[in-house]
């Protein structure tokens, strides 16, 4: 595949047009009957939030040279539903109360319907991939992986053995996988080859892990009003980077008991942060390395340009 961007298209008129579809794709599916689910659904959809997985996949489509993009946006708007299901569910578990800047669904609602508009979210996947044959099984290997990764992080928090090792396998599981399933499948969308989809699959799988330490370094040092969700969780929770590098509670000892201010204020004081920023960085530029056989097209441009921000970003 050598083409990029639809001839007729500037790249940004192609992703804005993807992704103006993928709202009206995932309003179109949220539409029930059912009050509460329709307006909990509603609610965490418009909230905002930043969309980088429909993004990478259309980018990743688009980097193939993939020009169809209403085709492609039914699959970036289930795998944006997925993660919102994915934190609906989240809020409940971590006891979240704000999230994309807003009150989370369990806060409005509470758990029982927080619950229920997650498995809500998670079934309208099935319908939007219904005509995407093969494609279904990536996704639903990325939903058993979230969950599995998930399950292992409650876990190894219960039994105290949260360790480096076990905290690079979380991430692999809870966040990276729908990253991975995400450029592969923009990638499959386009017709690419077996070289070109494993090269986009690690593209998302490492920039996935990147973006996990540092949503986990944003959890410790951002400003709540900044990052739009509750923070500090991880840390009372005895888990999440810091606590994988050694810091706070890990290898079987005691959840930290100091006021989450004292902590917080130890692990800025020593290498934690930094430790976990180099992490990420080398991470991003191994995800940016293996775009190298990639054709130079203002799509492979925007994919490296979505890689750096999730060095840079803030919330
Ligand atoms: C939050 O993901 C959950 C993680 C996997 C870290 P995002 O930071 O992509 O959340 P939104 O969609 O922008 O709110
Ligand atoms: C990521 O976990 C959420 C999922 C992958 C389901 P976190 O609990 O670290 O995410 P945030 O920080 O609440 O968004
Ligand atoms: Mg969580
Ligand atoms: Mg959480």
């Amino acid at each position: 595949m050598t083409s990029a961007v639809p001839p007729h298209l500037e790249l940004g008129q192609a992703v804005n047009e993807g992704l103006t579809a993928v709202e009206v794709a995932m309003r179109e599916v949220t539409a029930s009957q059912v009050d509460v689910l329709r307006d909990a659904s509603r609610h965490i959809l418009s909230a905002g939030g930043k969309r980088i997985r429909p993004r990478l996949l259309l980018l990743s489509y688009l980097a193939l040279g993939g020009a169809d993009m209403p085709h492609a946006a039914k699959p970036a708007a289930a795998v944006e539903l997925m993660h919102t299901a994915s934190v609906v569910h989240d809020d409940i578990n971590d006891h979240g109360m704000l999230r994309r800047g807003k009150p989370a669904v369990n806060a409005i609602w509470g758990r029982t319907f927080a619950l229920l508009t997650g498995d809500f979210l998670f079934t309208a996947v099935y319908e939007l991939m219904a005509p995407y044959g093969e494609l279904n099984i990536d996704l639903a290997q990325a939903a058993t992986a979230l969950v599995e990764g998930e399950t292992l992080q409650a876990s190894a928090v219960k039994n105290k053995h949260f360790n480096h090792e076990v905290y690079g396998r979380i991430i692999a599981l809870k966040t990276a996988a729908l990253f991975r399933a995400a450029s592969a499948i923009g990638a499959k969308l386009a017709g690419a080859g077996q070289q070109e989809i494993s090269v986009l699959a690690d593209f998302g799988f490492n920039l996935g892990l990147a973006f996990q330490i540092v949503d986990d370094i944003l959890d410790l040092v951002a400003d709540e009003a900044i990052l739009g969700k509750t923070s500090g969780i991880d840390i009372v929770q005895g888990r999440g980077v810091a606590v994988a590098l050694g810091e706070g509670n890990s290898n079987g000892n005691s959840p930290p008991s100091d006021p989450l201010d004292t902590i917080k204020r130890k692990m800025l004081e020593g290498d934690t942060v930094d430790k976990a920023r180099s992490r990420a960085d080398l991470l991003v530029h191994s995800a940016i390395a293996s775009l190298d056989s990639l054709p130079h097209t203002p799509a492979k441009d925007a994919l490296i340009e979505l890689a750096q921000q999730v060095i840079s970003r803030e919330n």
